[in-house]
């Protein structure tokens, strides 16, 4: 191998741990139908890296064949600063630079070492590591005197990096693999969650869309969540005010609260997370407050503001965790009872839960829903209201299909069969027709609202 012109680098993947929380091997691991270490090996050699060397136990299984690395072994407990010292040691002469790349961070792409790279050898630093959300990650590149600092008896690689701020130059990067570990199987799942979103179109997937209601008892990782809902909120927002926020609940306790104030469904407690989608006016109000100013809270167009937001936010969150195979559900229900739901998530003045959502691994195949003709949405130039009747007549046709389907598939939904002759139009006048209870049960929503800083509705 011959690497970019610069300083000759020799990657360490320090692979000799048991992998205990894990169950086995993490260099061995399958991420998107290559092991661990295979992606390391490619990234590396991708980036230039002139030579991957592979520290592992001596009884350790071993390393597909035909890999371009270099293993040297060790009978020591597989702890990262004596498999760095015992690299150490067997470091060609000819490296001027070392790359320390765990195999926790197996995902890291090739632009962040080709960056790491880059910083090592242009600027006057001798230490070089990636940052997600300013905080420092893996790999880490170093000089080779700065690795040898490490040879030192005790010396760990985070005393070498601390030694001398002035020394370390960082790399922003919105990879969060330079810091997540893959300790535990849920951390390998979501790993491959996100690999399998890789060769993904949103279009198809809002197709098979269908909302899940069984979850397994899998926990989702904070890591999961925390980039699902990072990508959610790059949706549109109106202004740039971006007034929701997002309550992610993994409590057990809390979540069967949820449960209870969201006529009681079992798939909130089931799910290992329930997000509570919020419009929040909280921190516009506080803005407001700072510039001596108090906030319109009664002005219908943030209200909407607000609302559309976190809507927006949620579709995407939906759609980010069907796109690494997750299964969701939206819950209006949490409008049930706004003032109990907010307490019990100690939600600030201005802030509601618009709706929630469970998200999981699903436990179910849905009979997809399917939609009304396509005509009874799209309009093209003017609002074709000729075409109400066979829209209508579509919409039942389709529910009454649907019905059918599952009734002789499934044997009812959720247990119950579904009314077969009822189309969606006698649906819509049941619940918002007259005098329905649905509709007469969310008439204090209005009061409600305004009790929790929403005063639109007088
Ligand atoms: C804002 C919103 C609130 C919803 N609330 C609930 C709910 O409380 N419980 C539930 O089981 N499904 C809820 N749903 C899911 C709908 O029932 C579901 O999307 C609809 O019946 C179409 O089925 P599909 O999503 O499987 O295509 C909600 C959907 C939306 C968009």
């Amino acid at each position: 191998m011959t690497g970019n012109a610069g300083k000759r680098t020799v990657a360490i993947v320090p692979a000799a741990g048991l992998g205990s929380r894990m169950g086995q091997d993490k260099a061995l691991l399958d991420l998107g139908g290559m092991t661990a270490i295979e992606r390391i090996a490619a990234t590396c050699h991708a980036a230039g890296v002139d030579e991957v060397l592979v520290v592992r136990r001596s009884d350790a299984a071993p390393l597909p064949d035909h890999l371009d690395v270099h293993v040297v072994t060790t009978g020591d407990k597989g702890e990262m600063a004596d498999s760095l010292r015992l690299a150490y040691l067997k470091l060609p002469r000819e490296a001027e630079a070392v790359l320390v790349f765990p195999v926790d961070h197996a995902l890291v792409e090739v632009d962040t070492v080709l960056a790491l790279r880059a910083k090592l050898l242009r600027e006057d630093c001798s230490i070089a590591l990636p940052l997600y959300r300013g905080k420092p990650g893996h790999p880490i590149a170093m000089t080779r005197p700065v690795f040898a600092e490490l040879d030192r008896d005790g010396t760990m690689l985070r005393d070498v990096v601390r030694r001398d701020e002035a020394r370390v130059a960082v790399v922003p990067t919105a990879n969060h693999w330079v810091r997540a570990d893959l300790d535990h199987p849920e951390d390998l799942r979501s790993a491959n969650c996100s690999l399998t979103s890789q060769p993904w179109s949103a279009v198809a997937q809002m197709f098979r869309h269908a909302s899940i209601r069984s979850y397994e008892s899998d926990a989702l990782p904070k890591a999961q969540i925390e980039r699902l809902v990072d990508a959610a909120r790059h949706a549109s927002t109106s202004s740039f005010i971006q007034a929701y926020s997002v309550v992610a609940v993994t409590d057990q306790a809390i979540k069967a609260d949820c449960a209870r104030l969201c006529a009681g469904q079992g798939h909130i407690s089931e799910a290992p997370v329930f997000f509570a989608i919020c419009a929040d006016l909280h921190k516009i109000a506080v803005a407001c407050e700072k510039n001596g100013r108090s906030l319109q809270s009664d002005n219908l167009e943030l209200f909407l503001q607000a609302t559309i937001d976190a809507a927006l936010l949620g579709q995407n969150l939906q759609l980010a965790g069907e796109a690494e195979g997750l299964g969701v559900c939206m819950i209006g229900a949490a409008r049930n009872q706004p003032i109990e739901i907010a307490q019990r998530l100690a939600l600030p003045k201005h802030c509601f839960v618009v709706f929630g959502m469970t998200m999981g691994i699903a436990k179910e195949v849905p009979l997809p829903r399917g939609r009304m003709p396509l005509e009874g949405v799209l309009h093209w130039d003017q609002y074709d209201q000729d075409s109400i009747a066979s829209v209508l007549q579509g919409a039942d046709d389709g529910m009454r299909a649907w019905a059918k389907q599952i009734n002789a598939e499934r044997g009812g939904y959720s247990g119950r069969p579904v009314n077969e002759t009822k189309g969606w139009s006698d649906r819509m006048a049941r619940m918002w027709g007259g005098e329905s209870s649905y509709a007469k049960a969310r008439q204090v929503l209005a009061d409600e609202l305004k009790r929790l800083g929403f005063g639109v509705f007088g």
